[in-house]
């Protein structure tokens, strides 16, 4: 059988955040892999007594998946079917049924699909499948693929390829999606777009990543992906404990910009108007970048898992607040 989906930088993201007992939440369960790796090294430390983990995902195959990886720490576990925007909620729910405090000491958010999402024809993802042009992530959620692509004005299906594919061609591309409906009624399936795709990308392997990047794009409309993001990180940078750490792996530009201006924006302290002398900011920073650059896998885990050849992690610190001095 195939694997669900292979974590990646699992033994890093490990070595970063398990440090000390406490509340971790996987905002991206996925199949579990992350999550499992959380515990083992929870109970390495003997820490699973006074620790819990609490998983997120929107896709309900997901849950079931990560609830079998995870059989066995039921007890330091909870799964919940949710959106991570909402993962100060989620949180604060979670803490308040078990008599926690809501203070995180790691989060990690694994971003975009899983493999198994992707290698799922009825789940509409990949351009290499025939299925239905669905690429929900939550199946209870309103909008799928197949309403963009047939309902969409041209301009706006143009303006949506090129915002979240940065697909030059995506002028042409969004007209014959335009023609193609017009001449049969609709767009039927992710083959169907693809030829139509297809006809209209660059030849060579140019061809490949025009698919990619129109299917990202549909994607990302989708799920609202870059929408949710920055709710996400502001709100668990709120939920973290003292030294509590935050992991986001990222897989393309436009996710990476989202996180790297977030992480910015709350290290730097607030020093007010320019031209203004000030003794101490007006606000500090909360949080510090435990690494200097973005992490990237190993060649032999690429080689192992060509998922990872993408990805980008990014961690910080929350440090303890500072006040004004009277
Ligand atoms: C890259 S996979 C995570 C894989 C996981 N780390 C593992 O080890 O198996 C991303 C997962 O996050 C979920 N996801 C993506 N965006 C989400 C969101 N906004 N809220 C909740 N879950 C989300 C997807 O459904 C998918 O299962």
């Amino acid at each position: 059988m195939e694997r669900f989906h292979d974590p990646v930088l699992a033994a890093e993201i490990v070595a970063f955040l398990v440090k000390k007992p406490g509340i971790y939440v996987d905002g991206t369960l996925g199949g579990g892999g992350h999550s499992l790796a959380f515990l083992h090294a929870l109970r390495e430390a003997g820490y699973t007594g006074q620790s819990l983990l609490i998983g997120i995902d929107q896709d309900d195959a997901a849950l079931e998946e990560a609830a079998r990886t995870l059989r066995g720490f039921e007890a330091h576990s909870v799964l919940v079917k949710g959106n991570f925007q909402d993962i100060e909620t989620i949180i604060t729910g979670v803490c308040g049924n078990k008599g926690l405090a809501p203070k995180v000491a790691g989060i990690l958010l694994d971003l975009g699909v899983s493999s198994f999402q992707i290698d799922t024809a009825e789940r509409g993802f990949s351009y290499l499948r025939e299925g239905p042009l669905d690429m929900r992530m939550d199946s209870d959620a309103p909008l799928n693929a197949g309403d963009i692509v047939n309902s969409y004005e041209e301009k706006e299906l143009a303006r949506l390829i090129y915002r979240y594919g940065e697909e030059p061609r995506s002028r042409s591309i969004a007209k014959a999606i335009v023609a193609w409906r017009e001449k049969n009624g609709a767009v039927g399936g992710t083959k169907e777009l693809a030829d139509i795709i297809r006809g209209n990308a660059y030849g060579g392997e140019k061809v490949i990543k025009t698919l990619s990047r129109v299917f990202q794009a549909l994607r990302i409309e989708v799920n609202g992906e870059l929408d949710v993001l920055r709710r996400a990180l502001c709100d668990g940078i709120d939920c973290l404990d003292d030294y509590g750490r935050m992991a986001v792996i990222s897989y393309h530009s436009l996710e990476d910009r989202i996180v790297k201006t977030v992480f910015a924006e709350k290290a730097r302290s607030d020093w007010g108007p320019k031209g203004v002398a000030m003794r101490e900011p007006l606000a500090y920073g909360t949080v510090v970048p435990v690494t200097r650059k973005p992490l990237t896998a190993s060649l032999q885990e690429i080689a192992s898992n060509p998922r990872a050849r993408s990805a980008k992690l990014r961690i910080i610190e929350k440090i303890p607040r500072r006040d004004h001095h009277e």
